[in-house]
């Protein structure tokens, strides 16, 4: 994971990549370091903490000089200190690096370069790479990174600068994501377009193997294998720098929440010919195979149920880490359905990349335009739903939703009967939003002495019950597993003692009865139960009122007030609800 960015130009490269950095956060947070280029030398600052807590120590935005580079890390290789803290520099200090990725035969360069008498400091993977590059024979910086590249295995997203070429900055790309924004007399090298997105709309993305050497004169574009000159065609970004803030909310992450009736209205907003072309290709395979992570992999269990539902396509919903090992199994007749937010998340890319090669098709639901899983799908649909920055997916969660049942609508020649729905999902959903907050709020005060929680649904409302839990832990810390209320007492049962929270995601549809069954299987052993529901029923300790809609729809407006409740929990607990311990939202690394 991990975020990097890169500044050359005129103005002085340190505040500017301080902010910038801050909008890459959310790719690791546990250290921070900026490094420059000034009067014939590098300086280097770095410390443990988030960004604004190391700025505070260590003023890594003091550094003088109009070149730099900086590095949001999450640690892969070497616990979370200073010294492995980026940017990493060589023997003589001469060459900075900061990394994204992973570089697996760091261990056998490593011991090559120590024999060659290079001393090293850290117990990163990064290390070795401004160590390498330093080996180098004699040649510009680009030519001396190229040939370090052409030793690395592994994925990496690489920025370089040295005092040898002042005011150079070199990127590279194998496997991690690298935007280069085109400024005036500045140009910008990052993990995404977040950081230069309010210097410039123009980017271009790097693809694996390339390589781009930015001056302040202009950018080089190369191919790192043979070195020739590549010449790469601009995109306009569409985003707006002021969507990347908080906007007055306190955490982004209740913003997002709050974003959620216009997410699922804008994902409608889809260019007509590429949902075509998506229908299309499920129409001509027989076996669609949806491929995704953590969050989009819920979305994409309800999306497989509402094709099921209103077209009779069936699909199978694989978790992407897993997929790899049933990838040989495609074939021609395979169209993979990629959903991802972040569009970088590594595992779906070595999935469809698995499945491509044995003639796979590749259709994809990405937020981020003109990343990896966009570029290298058949045909993407995009989500709309501006940038997400919270860790913790929520708008993206119901957009990915909104481009599903319209593409099971579509599928079913229902295409506006669906948008119809929709619309009037994210109304209620508007309507709802305040009263959830309120009562949500209440029902985390009550909780601050629970640490396990348990969420129930059955059909399509099963994702949902999966989604609350993940939400709950991932931000909240507080225990939470969600399952099919069928399963429950196949074993989980034993683990309901008194008082013990169940949530019941219970709209009054086909699955009512079967659900409240099994939740007052849990009550007849202490638990208390929470109903989410538009029917209310005294077996219910708490209960959360949903709207009256469609069937299909319920897990839209159920997922909401679950987001809130793990957001209220983890600001009653203390906790970052924003930058969640240990995680981070771009996972880029298997
Ligand atoms: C949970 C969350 C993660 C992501 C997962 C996939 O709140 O954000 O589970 O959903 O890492 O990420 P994307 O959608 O970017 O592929």
């Amino acid at each position: 994971m991990c975020g990097i960015f890169g500044y050359v130009g005129t103005k002085q490269a340190g505040p500017l990549l301080l902010e910038g950095l801050k909008k890459l956060e959310y790719r690791g947070y546990d250290s921070c370091g900026i490094g420059t280029f000034d009067d014939g030398q590098l300086h280097v600052r770095k410390g443990v903490g988030k960004i604004d807590e190391v700025e505070k120590t260590e003023k890594i935005s003091g550094v003088p000089g109009t070149t730099g580079l900086s590095h949001s890390r999450w640690a892969t290789h070497g616990g979370v200190t200073s010294t492995n803290a980026h940017p990493h520099t060589d023997c003589q200090k001469s060459i900075a690096v900061v990394h994204n990725g992973i570089i697996e035969n760091y261990q056998e360069l490593k011991k090559e370069l120590q024999t060659k008498g290079h001393r090293f400091t850290s117990q990163t993977d990064t290390e070795i790479i401004a160590h390498l590059i330093e080996s180098q024979a004699a040649g510009t910086l680009a030519e001396k990174v190229r040939a370090a590249t052409l030793q690395l295995h592994g994925s990496f997203a690489l920025l370089v600068i040295s005092t040898n070429d002042p005011h150079t900055l070199v990127a590279v790309r194998n496997e991690s994501p690298m935007a280069i924004g085109l400024g005036v007399n500045e140009f910008f090298a990052a993990s995404d377009v977040m950081p230069f997105l309010e210097h410039t709309k123009n980017a271009v993305f790097l693809e694996d193997g390339e390589m781009a050497v930015l001056t302040k004169a202009g950018v080089t574009f190369m191919d790192v294998k043979n070195g020739t000159i590549l010449s790469k065609l601009a995109k306009t970004l569409d985003w707006d720098s002021q969507s990347a803030t908080k906007m007055g909310h306190p955490h982004f992450m209740i913003k997002e929440i709050l974003e959620q009736p216009a997410a699922i209205k804008n994902a409608l907003v889809q260019d007509p010919e590429k949902l075509d072309r998506f229908v299309t290709l499920l129409k001509q395979h027989a076996d669609v195979k949806f491929v995704a992570c953590g969050t989009s992999r819920h979305a994409a269990l309800v999306g497989r149920y509402a094709m099921n539902q209103l077209s009779g396509k069936s699909a199978e919903v694989y978790i992407a880490s897993e997929f790899s090992y049933f990838a040989d199994q495609c074939t021609k007749d395979t169209l993979i359905v990629a959903v991802s937010q972040s569009g970088e998340t590594a595992d779906v890319l070595v999935g469809l990349r698995k499945a491509k090669a044995k003639g796979a098709k590749i259709a994809s639901l990405v937020n981020v335009a003109g990343s990896s899983i966009d570029r290298e799908s058949d045909v993407c649909l995009y989500l709309n739903c501006g940038p997400e920055i919270a860790v913790a997916s929520t708008k993206a969660f119901t957009a990915q939703l909104s481009v599903l049942y319209l593409l099971a609508y579509t599928l079913a020649g229902q295409k506006n009967a669906g948008i119809a729905h929709l619309k009037e999902v994210a109304r209620h959903a508007a309507d709802r939003l305040p009263k959830w907050q309120t009562q949500t709020q209440k029902l985390a005060e009550s909780w601050t002495q629970h640490e396990h929680v348990y969420f129930l649904g059955r059909g399509v409302n099963f994702p949902v019950a999966l989604e609350g839990a993940l939400k709950l832990k991932e931000i909240s810390y507080i225990h939470a597993e969600g399952m099919p209320a069928g399963e429950l007492k196949h074993g989980t049962l034993a683990l309901i003692e008194k008082n013990t929270p169940v949530i019941l995601i219970n709209p009054h549809d086909y699955t009512f009865s079967d659900t409240l069954s099994n939740g007052m299987e849990t009550k007849a052993r202490g638990a208390k139960l929470i109903g989410l529901s538009d029917s209310a029923n005294e077996a219910y300790d708490e209960y959360i009122a949903l709207p009256k809609m469609p069937e299909l729809f319920y897990p839209l407006v159920a997922v909401l007030p679950l987001q809130l409740l793990a957001y209220h929990a983890a600001v009653l607990r203390k906790n970052d609800p924003d930058r969640p311990r240990n995680l981070a939202k771009s996972v880029t690394v298997r």
